[in-house]
């Protein structure tokens, strides 16, 4: 099963998080984020968790959260997206060729998933990833979905350590890594726009 049920028990503390969000703002999704785009994509892009006020108010990983202004202007700039991006579910964007996923379905204080939870959601990205037929090209943004996408792969983490704009064959998957597009790694400088269009540039030259 690639997608959690709407009230997924698995990881009690998320449970808990989501359950009090429920009651503060029952307008919002307040459930794990499903998966984006066509299981028939050749890119699957994984990020972190959905973000409070974003991804977990909308439903739609990435969208209303700050990190999604820049993946989603990049993902349009590159083909792997068509429409206009309005930070909401019914926008009309459209990806092209490209998936987008979280290694953890559901929103964790303070951003923060502990271990135990990423363990416990990886079976899901681990069946996203059995469920894409023509799947060749992996994005995962940051450290925690690079280490989450390399054991769902079948690799030890300790013998692929993440960094920025690295590349490594697994199996029939280009596994290609960024630093997260989020608001801490732009502001800092840490991730320039620059740099993230040079990754998609290379992931572009791959799925041509
Ligand atoms: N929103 C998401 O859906 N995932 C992230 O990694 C960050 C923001």
């Amino acid at each position: 099963m690639s997608e959690p049920s709407g009230d997924c028990p698995l990881c009690p503390r998320l449970a808990a998080f989501r359950g009090e969000w429920r009651g503060r703002e029952p307008g919002w999704h307040n459930a794990p984020v499903p998966s984006f785009g066509s299981a028939d994509a050749r890119l699957l892009i994984v990020g972190l968790a959905p973000g409070l006020r974003g991804a977990n108010a909308t439903g739609r990983p990435f969208t209303g959260d700050f990190a999604g202004d820049l993946l989603y202007r990049t993902l349009i700039d590159f083909g792997f997206a068509s429409g206009e991006y309005r930070a909401a579910p019914d926008d009309g964007l459209r990806l092209q060729d490209c998936r987008i996923t979280n290694a953890v379905r559901c929103v964790p204080p303070q951003n923060k998933p502990e271990p135990a939870e990423i363990t416990q959601c990886r079976p899901f990205l681990e069946a996203v990833i059995a469920g894409m037929p023509r799947l060749s090209i992996i994005l995962v943004l940051g450290q925690i979905a690079h280490q989450s996408t390399v054991r769902a792969l079948g690799e030890k983490a300790s013998r692929l350590p993440f960094r920025h704009a690295g590349e490594v064959q697994l199996g029939r998957v280009t596994l290609v890594s960024s630093y997260h597009c989020s608001r801490y790694n732009t502001n800092t400088g840490v991730l320039t726009e620059a740099m993230f269009r040079d990754v998609f540039a290379r992931i572009r030259s791959l799925v041509a």
